[in-house]
C-alpha cells in the first residue's frame, strides 16, 4: 500500500537551510521508492496541507528552535497523526543544553563543567568565576541552537567581544574547553547503531567544518579505539537517549580527551541528508538510506 508521507521542513530556525536539504533528500528517496510525498513548512498552511494531503505519517525534518525543541511536536500531537523522532518533553529537554547537562550529571554521564550566564553578573566577577571554575580558553555557546551556530572558543582577550555579540540570547552557556578527539554516536531505538570520528581541518567542528565541502572535515569509520572504550561511548549514548526519554534516532556528540568521554549534547533531530553522520554510520552497518528512513517512519507515533 502506498503511504502518504508529509515531510515537515524549513522552519524559522538558523538551521532552516540544513532542514530543507534534509527534507528534499528524504522526499527524493521516498518518491524513488514509490511513496507519495508532500513537503510542508511548519507555518499557517500546515493544517490546510494536512487536510488536503491526508498523510498517514509526518516525517519531521526540522532542526533547531521551533522544530527540535518540543514546540512543533505539541502541535503535531493535536493532529493525532504519527510523527517521527522524539516527542514533546524529550525534544525540549534535549534541546536545552543547561537542562540536559544537569540530567547527564545527575545520571553520572560526564559533561564539561560550565557556567550558566544570564548577563546579570558583573563582567569582572564573571571573568574571576571563569578563571576559578573553568580556566581559559572556554567555549561560549547558545543554550538552544544547533549546527555550531554561534559557538565560539574564547580566550580572556576576546571573550568580552563575544559576550557582547551573544546578548541577543539573554542567557548563554560557558563551558570548559575540552581538547582531544571529536566522536559522535548514533542510537536507533534501543540499538547502539555505531560511532564516527570527525577530524576538522578548521579550529573546531564549526558550521563551515560541518557543511562546507571545502572545509574537508575527515570522517573516520570505524573509529580507531579499543572495543571496550568505544562500547563505553555507545553505552553512554544509549543511557542519555533513555534518561532524556528520546525516541527514534538520536546522535550524541562527545569530546574524547585523556581517555575520558565528555558528552556535549544529544540531538533528537540529527541531520538526515545522504551525507549526514547518522546515515553514514547506518550505511557502514549495512542499512541503506531508504531502509533507515523506513525504520524511522515505522517508529513514528503520537504520545497521547
Ligand atoms: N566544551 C567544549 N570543548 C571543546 N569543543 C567544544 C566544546 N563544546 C563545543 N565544542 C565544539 O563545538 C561543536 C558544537 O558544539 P555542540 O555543543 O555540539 O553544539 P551544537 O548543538 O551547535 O552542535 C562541537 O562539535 C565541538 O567541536
Ligand atoms: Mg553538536
Amino acid at each position: 500500500m502506498t503511504k502518504n508521507i508529509l515531510i515537515l521542513a524549513g522552519g524559522i530556525s538558523k538551521e532552516r537551510l540544513i532542514s530543507l536539504d534534509t527534507g528534499f533528500q528524504v522526499a527524493k528517496e521516498l518518491k524513488k521508492n514509490g511513496y507519495k510525498v508532500k513537503i510542508s513548512e511548519p507555518d499557517v498552511n500546515l493544517s490546510k496541507n494536512i487536510k488536503i494531503f491526508k498523510p498517514s505519517i509526518i516525517f519531521n525534518a526540522l532542526h533547531g528552535q521551533f522544530g527540535e525543541d518540543g514546540y512543533i511536536q505539541t502541535i503535531l500531537e493535536r493532529f493525532k497523526i504519527p510523527y517521527t523522532h522524539s516527542g514533546v518533553i524529550a525534544s525540549s529537554l534535549a534541546m536545552n543544553k543547561i537542562i540536559s547537562k544537569k540530567i547527564f550529571t545527575k545520571n553520572k554521564i560526564n559533561t564539561p563543567k560550565y557556567i550558566h550566564h544570564s548577563y546579570k553578573k558583573n563582567y569582572f566577577e564573571l571573568i574571576k568565576d571563569i578563571e576559578k571554575k573553568l580556566k581559559f580558553p572556554v567555549v561560549v555557546k547558545p543554550i538552544n541552537e544547533g549546527s555550531s551556530v554561534n559557538v565560539f572558543i574564547c580566550t580572556k582577550k576576546n571573550i568580552s567581544k563575544i559576550l557582547n555579540s551573544m546578548k541577543i540570547y539573554k542567557e548563554i552557556l560557558i563551558e570548559e574547553f575540552i581538547g582531544g578527539r571529536e566522536i559522535q554516536v548514533a542510537i536507533m531505538g534501543s540499538t547502539k547503531l555505531g560511532a564516527i570520528e570527525l577530524i576538522p581541518k578548521r579550529k573546531f567542528y564549526d558550521y563551515k567544518a560541518k557543511y562546507s565541502k571545502n572545509a574537508k572535515t575527515e570522517h573516520i569509520i570505524p573509529v580507531d579505539l579499543p572495543k571496550n572504550k568505544l562500547n563505553e561511548a555507545m553505552d553512554l549514548s544509549l543511557k542519555a537517549h533513555k534518561i532524556i526519554g528520546c525516541k527514534g534516532v538520536t546522535r550524541s556528540d562527545f569530546k574524547f580527551y585523556r581517555n575520558k568521554f565528555y558528552l556535549l549534547e544529544i540531538n533528537t533531530q540529527p541531520g538526515m541528508t545522504k551525507l549526514s553522520l547518522v546515515p553514514e554510520i547506518a550505511k557502514y552497518k549495512g542499512i541503506s538510506f531508504i531502509k533507515l528512513i523506513e525504520w524511522i517512519l515505522k517508529d513514528a507515533t503520537t504520545e497521547k
